[in-house]
């Protein structure tokens, strides 16, 4: 679907890897940077993250419920095959059922952590396989809090914040800094702790959740365009499923519609729709990633020339015949250079949709 994160990427990082797979290397052409979010407790993390995923699989509601980091990495497989998950600490079982993959979370949650609200910084890693999606990590994250509840120790605050800061500390780590709209946004925590990662705002998303729900006769916009606390990437408005949605089951699908219908009978959001909506969110992080490809492929070729260099040397001491691994890699090259051609028109916006053939 439109909304879905990695709609314009897959295609191309599908070739790249069929290109290096054809040469015969295990190097990893694309190592996606990590996508991770930040913010207070029940600000939307987790309905985000889902959103964007496209299932429903993530603990979520008021209160604590993400109590340990949830390490997921998206891994794609071919679009015939069934959609399922698995749990590091559950080799080789498969979970079809994306239910059954929430009462996991939650029951390991409870074994690392306990049943009385408490945290753990071991993770919980999950591989989510399916055809709608490309390899990236995702990181869901307990959120800040700041008086101690159940078996918190006292000082939870700073635990948290400490177990937030070595995810998004790391260079390579995509920020989400969810902000409720309902909450003061002048003051957001996500924002502070976000700056503090990431100082030059290079690689931080503003999200604000909860625009269904602000106070009568407020609204979020000029917070959207950045008047308040300024982005260098930006800001995006969202509405995720309310806590009567979960309770009745709402589908992800029912919630997407409902947010367009939401923006649509919003005059104040009607002249930002590049700032709104999950379906824009996935627009962004896609630029973003697709940016981060550009800047790596000249790495990737340098990398296919040299392999084709050791590869001729190798045979050429063995005194077999070079010229066909020769003639290969000139095509990989050919191949590679088309795609470098078609990424910089994708990225100006001519060719949002590539042809994977
Ligand atoms: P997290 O603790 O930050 O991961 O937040 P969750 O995703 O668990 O959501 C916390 C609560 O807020 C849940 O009850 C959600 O249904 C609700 N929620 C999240 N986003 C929105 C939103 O955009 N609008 C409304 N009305 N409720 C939301
Ligand atoms: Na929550
Ligand atoms: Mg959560």
């Amino acid at each position: 679907s439109a909304a879905s994160l990695g709609h314009n990427v897959i295609p191309i990082v599908n070739k790249l890897q069929d290109i290096f797979a054809q040469i015969g290397t295990n190097f990893n052409p694309i190592e996606l940077p990590q996508v991770a979010v930040v913010g207070c407790q029940s600000s939307g993390k987790s309905s985000v993250l889902e959103a964007l995923v496209g299932r429903d699989f993530l603990p979520r509601g008021s209160g604590i419920c993400t109590r340990r980091p949830l390490v997921l990495q998206l891994v794609q497989i071919d679009a015939t095959d069934e959609e399922y998950g698995e749990f590091l600490h559950v080799p080789g079982t498969r979970f079809y059922d994306f239910d059954e993959i929430r009462r996991e979370i939650q029951a390991e949650t409870d074994r690392e952590a306990g049943g009385n609200k408490g945290l753990s910084d071991k993770q919980i890693r999950l591989k989510i396989f399916s055809p709608n999606v490309l390899d990236i990590t995702l990181v869901d994250l307990p959120g800040i809090t700041k008086v101690p509840v159940g078996d918190q120790p006292s000082d939870i605050e700073s635990r948290i914040r400490t177990m937030i800061m070595s995810y998004i500390k790391l260079p390579t780590c995509l920020i989400l800094a969810v902000t409720p709209a309902n909450s003061d946004l002048a003051n957001s925590d996500a924002l502070q702790i976000a700056g503090n990662a990431d100082p030059d705002g290079y690689r931080t998303i503003g999200v604000i959740t909860k625009l269904d729900i602000m106070d009568r006769g407020t609204d979020a916009r000029s917070f959207l365009l950045g008047k308040v606390i300024p982005l260098r990437l930006g800001y995006v408005g969202v509405v995720n499923r309310s806590q009567e949605d979960i309770m009745l089951n709402r589908t992800i699908k029912d919630a997407l519609v409902a947010e367009e219908k939401f923006f649509r009978s919003q005059p104040v959001y009607n002249d930002l729709a590049d700032r709104c909506g999950v379906p824009q969110l996935a627009k962004k992080l896609n630029q973003i990633l697709v940016q981060h490809i550009k800047k790596v492929l000249p790495g990737l070729k340098s990398h296919i020339s040299a392999t084709l260099v050791s590869v001729a040397k190798e045979h050429a001491s063995f005194g077999e015949l070079t010229e066909s691994k020769a003639g290969m890699g000139a095509l990989l090259l050919n191949i590679l250079s088309k795609y470098s051609e078609a990424f910089c028109s994708m990225i100006e916006g001519n060719n949002e949709e590539m042809s994977t053939s």
